[in-house]
């Protein structure tokens, strides 16, 4: 390839570096490369001449020469860079996705069961009246506990395992705006509602919970649902109806049976444990009948205390509450046994146990409809 006429570095030099201009793709310029600086190359040779000359003429030719072999080599790289940049746009040109375009194919995704069951029991609370309200996830001590008639020494707050946050040795456990711990209940939704709304009250408070747990029924990080009325009159009687109303919904079944056991919640007064009654039906427990019972709630009447706390007269308002584990009620309905598995994000658990988007539960369409 060599061309004994064009021995001239200066029109060597202009033909090369028109060629690395010219060159229009990688392997082009790859060409070029080997024909300037390859092991035949006319820049290589004209290199290996300087060999044979005398200290003079290498004096004179050699600052050339070697400016021709650099020139040429940054020529190259800069052509280089130029074209991979090219290819990189070309390319990513090529991948991009139009997210406005309509799916042509059935979503992939499933919703999971826990946001299945909220949105369940959004659709039969809605329909008893009660509305949806939520808190902050980062809660103060105030909200949390000592609204809630928990006091920085009360011993219910060892039992909550809670998680605190960065900073909390250094402000007030009375401050109701900065957040301490990470919230152990959605009980301080109580708290929020009755000091954002003047009664009467129906709401229910879905969301995460979070306490330092973790077993095959246990995780840090929970799923529970508040409940809470405030209102003139009433009593344990509209509690317990409700609670069943909602359960007998939810399970879809007439034969169930509710036992309200005495308990403590220091929010409360007085407190009830809710269980319901299962039967054995081939070797599993189902929900309804009463051969066995299982808890499944914590409830009571609001404790005079809190609805003070929030600025309200406990002799005009009176009212009920309950909290519910989520995650729970899911693995009751729906017949997973290992909480765990919930979070872990398997795409096969999601396939199997995950409910299709457009399946929206409704009380006439029945609210757990599995997919
Ligand atoms: N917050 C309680 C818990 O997490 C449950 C509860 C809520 C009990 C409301 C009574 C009333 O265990």
């Amino acid at each position: 390839m060599t061309d004994n006429t064009m021995t001239d570095t200066d029109d060597l030099k202009t033909h090369l570096l028109v060629a690395i201009e010219a060159s229009a793709s990688l392997d082009a310029l790859e060409a070029v490369r080997v024909d300037a600086l390859g092991k035949q190359g006319r820049v290589t040779q004209l290199l290996k001449t300087m060999g044979a000359l005398s200290p003079e003429e290498r004096q004179a030719r050699g600052p050339a020469i070697h400016g021709l072999r650099e020139a040429v080599t940054s020529a190259i790289a800069a052509r280089k860079s130029h074209l991979e940049q090219v290819a990189l746009d070309a390319q990513l040109a090529s991948e991009a996705l139009d997210m406005t375009l309509p799916a042509d194919a059935p979503l992939p995704g499933t919703v999971h069961p826990v946001s299945q069951v909220m949105d369940e029991l959004a659709e039969i609370f809605a329909d008893l009246g009660f509305a949806v309200a939520s808190g902050p996830e980062m809660e103060t001590d105030w909200h949390n506990f000592g609204a809630l008639n928990i006091p920085e020494t009360h011993p219910a707050r060892a039992m909550h395992d809670t998680f605190y946050l960065a900073g909390r040795e250094d402000s007030d456990p009375n401050d109701r705006e900065t957040p301490r711990v990470l919230r152990t209940h959605t009980s301080p939704v109580q708290i929020r509602t009755m000091l954002a709304n003047k009664p009467p009250i129906r709401i229910i408070a879905p969301g995460r919970t979070y306490r330092s747990d973790s077993d095959a029924t246990h995780t840090p990080m929970f799923h529970q649902v508040e409940g809470l009325v405030i209102d003139k009159g009433i009593t344990l009687g509209h509690l317990k109806w409700t609670l069943e109303t909602f359960l007998k919904a939810f399970f879809e079944r007439d034969d169930i049976v509710l036992r309200l056991r005495p308990s403590y919640f220091p929010f409360t007064e007085p407190s009830a444990e809710v269980d319901v009654g299962y039967s054995v039906v081939k070797g599993k427990r189902v929900i309804g009948g009463s051969e066995g019972w299982m808890e499944v709630l914590g409830s009571g009447m609001v404790h005079p205390k809190v609805i003070e706390a929030c600025g309200l007269d406990p002799d005009e308002w009176q009212g009920f509450a309950f909290g519910c584990g989520i995650d729970r009620l899911a693995m009751l309905k729906y017949g997973m046994d290992d909480l765990r598995p919930f979070f872990d994000g398997d795409i096969r658990w999601l396939k199997h146990y995950g409910f299709s988007a457009l399946d929206m539960p409704t009380l006439s369409g029945g609210v757990g409809t599995p997919a």
